[in-house]
């Protein structure tokens, strides 16, 4: 339920600094892991999070694919993703978008709200006609799967970071091939096609060069933009 409206107090605020800011400077793109199993309700956890984030509409145009069997996760690394973590983690996570978000999965989307919140479908008529006029009114399919894509990302993103919250290693990557991802995982017979991948294991500090490299991330003077500040100058 998304009822609580209680404002964060002072004691809360400390809390997520504590608890959320030093997992994130924790966690870091671990190159390698030491194929130390990872516990199953870790990784629901860590796949609950990417399933609560937030989409466009509420559309999630995107499926999770949780790999783990080692000897699959051994031909994905040999066919397209040659990268030591795949085999070297414990889980191997493939965000892949819908190949088709049209109509029909709109009809799916407004349907399932009806049901959930117990209201008439007519009730979203409205609703329903603006979400089909965004989904069919993209240039090309390229650029429908762009925006699937980054509703796929923002599932990364949480998924990242419930990881970090277990303080278990989760590595996301693009250095794969999707087309030869797609066809070894049999994506398109499902209708998805992979755009981003993670892999969730346990880093090993001896083998890792960046293992305990301070974080590089730009100062936050440059990140951060008061606008407030800026325009009373
Ligand atoms: C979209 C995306 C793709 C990435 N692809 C790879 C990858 O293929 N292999 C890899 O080792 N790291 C990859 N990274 C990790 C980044 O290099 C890393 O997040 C960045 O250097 C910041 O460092 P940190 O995450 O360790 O703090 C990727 C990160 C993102 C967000």
């Amino acid at each position: 339920m998304t009822t609580d409206i209680r404002p964060a107090t002072l004691a809360s605020t400390a809390d997520a600094r504590t608890t959320l800011i030093s997992a994130l400077n924790w966690r870091y793109a671990a190159k390698r892991m030491n194929h130390r199993q990872v516990a199953d309700d870790v990784i629901d956890t860590i796949v609950d999070a990417a399933h609560l984030a937030p989409s466009s509409f509420g559309l999630q145009p995107y499926s999770v694919l949780v790999v783990s069997d080692p000897e699959l996760r051994s031909q994905l690394h040999q066919q397209a993703i040659p990268q030591p973590q795949v085999t070297e983690g414990s889980h191997l996570l493939v965000f892949a978008i819908w190949d088709q978000v049209g109509d029909r999965q709109v009809d799916e989307l407004i349907q399932l709200t009806a049901d959930t919140r117990q209201i008439p479908v007519s009730d979203l008529d409205d609703y329903s006609q603006m979400i089909k006029d965004t989904v069919n009114g993209f240039d090309n399919d390229q650029a429908r799967h762009q925006w699937a894509a980054r509703q796929a990302y923002l599932g990364l993103g949480l998924a990242l970071t419930a990881a970090a919250m277990a303080r278990v290693d989760a590595t996301p990557m693009e250095g794969f091939d999707p087309a030869a991802l797609d066809q070894a995982l049999g994506l398109s017979g499902r209708g998805l096609r992979s755009v981003v991948v993670m892999t969730v294991g346990y880093r090993d500090p001896e083998a890792d060069y960046l293992a305990g490299q301070a974080k590089v991330r730009w100062p936050q003077e440059r990140f951060r933009i008061d606008l407030d500040d800026r325009l009373s100058v």
